[in-house]
């Protein structure tokens, strides 16, 4: 079977309407899950053979499933945002689906197929539409699904059992303090991902391996880390949940090129686009923290930015280490970095024109 159609077994308790409107006036990062969730079943030489969706609740798990042994996980983030009008779209489903399979490969964990991705979202926003939360103050709803070796089996080897889920959260802005430039602390001597190594899959284990530094960072008053290359620590690779970009005076806009041991940022990708659409100059290259350094001291480097889906477009103001920092924590957020975050979100809430079919409703 590779396309089971979805059985529904709706919550007999669902989140009240009070309860769930007072979570949607303030929602905060990842704290409410929605009622619902889906449920889809791999099994080796059957491949996918159930899907649902069901009543949010606890795993059962034998305490010899294979993901909690091995770490075979991998995961995606996608937003569902109501327009003005009511209807609810994401943003790019069939690139978070390929990235899913990306990392499945990588992970040695089954790959589903896109149309039962895409399916997977119709299906949860159909039970749990009302969680979507109106267009005010960059509200969304975030929607994780995850895939996990669910094998009841102990030892090294890729796991005849697997689960896909999906779960979702409303969430607010993920930097509560507004569109202030952050700092980032520059994770040395911890790398996150190597050549050949796991660094395009979106899986578990490089968020624990980026976690150490993290705390470092919280501790340096940073929000996020970077991540530079772990060979030789000269190049920028990404931060520990985001893409960067950097803003030369010229109009050149420079983010580090997809080498394989950075996600493949779907946001960055979009940037990309819309950064071409208006005629700038875009480099995917290598580029060095010393270069960075120089451009800052000399006046070359006008803004730099963090993107994801969780945080949509961040200005940076400075990098921190133990060696010095560089930038200036209280820069303004910059022209570029204001605009194209207008742009990018006008077209996830449905205000400004999709150019590129990037927009995909999932519920009237
Ligand atoms: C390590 C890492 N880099 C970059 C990104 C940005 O990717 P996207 O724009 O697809 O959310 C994310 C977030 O998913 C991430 O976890």
């Amino acid at each position: 079977m590779t396309n089971p159609t979805f059985k529904v077994t709706l919550s007999s308790n669902p989140k009240p309407d009070a309860e769930r409107e007072a979570i949607l006036e303030a929602p905060v990062f990842g704290a409410n899950l929605t009622d619902h969730m889906v449920v889809c079943v791999w099994q080796k030489d059957q491949g996918w053979t159930s899907a649902e969706v069901v009543p949010y609740g606890p795993i059962m798990m034998d305490p010899s499933a294979a993901v909690l042994h091995y770490g075979q996980e991998i995961f995606e983030g996608i937003k569902a945002y109501r327009h003005q009008d009511g209807s609810i779209h994401t943003f790019r489903p069939a690139d978070n689906a390929r990235r899913l399979q990306l990392s499945a490969r990588r992970m040695a964990l089954p790959e589903l197929p896109t149309e039962m991705f895409i399916e997977s979202l119709r299906q949860l926003i159909a039970v749990d539409g009302k969680w979507v939360p109106q267009p005010v103050n960059e509200k969304t709803l975030y929607i994780r699904p995850f895939e996990i070796a669910a094998e009841n089996f102990l030892g090294v080897r890729s796991a005849h059992r697997a689960e896909y889920r999906v779960i979702a959260s409303p969430v607010g802005p993920y930097f509560t303090g507004g569109l202030k430039p952050i700092s980032i602390w520059l994770a040395l001597g911890s790398a996150r991902a190597g050549k050949g190594g796991t660094g395009e899959a979106k899986t578990g284990g490089n968020y624990a391996a980026s976690l150490m530094a993290q705390n470092e960072g919280y501790e340096q008053g940073c929000s996020q880390v970077l991540f530079l290359d772990p060979e030789t620590e000269t190049y920028i690779e990404e931060l520990g949940g985001m893409n960067v970009f950097f803003v030369f005076k010229d109009g050149r806009v420079v983010t580090p090129d997809l080498d394989g041991t950075i996600l493949r940022g779907i946001t960055r990708d979009s940037l990309c686009q819309l950064i071409r659409d208006r005629g700038l100059e875009l480099e995917e290259r290598r580029i060095a923290i010393d270069e960075v350094k120089a451009g800052l001291e000399s006046g070359e480097i006008v803004e730099m930015f963090a993107c994801g889906t969780a945080a949509v477009i961040t200005p940076i103001g400075e990098f921190k280490s133990k060696n010095g920092n560089i930038g200036n924590p209280n820069a303004e957020p910059g022209e570029l970095t204001v605009s194209l975050r207008k742009e990018l979100t006008g077209i996830q809430y449905g205000t400004v024109e999709d150019r590129h079919n990037w927009m995909f409703k999932l519920s009237d």
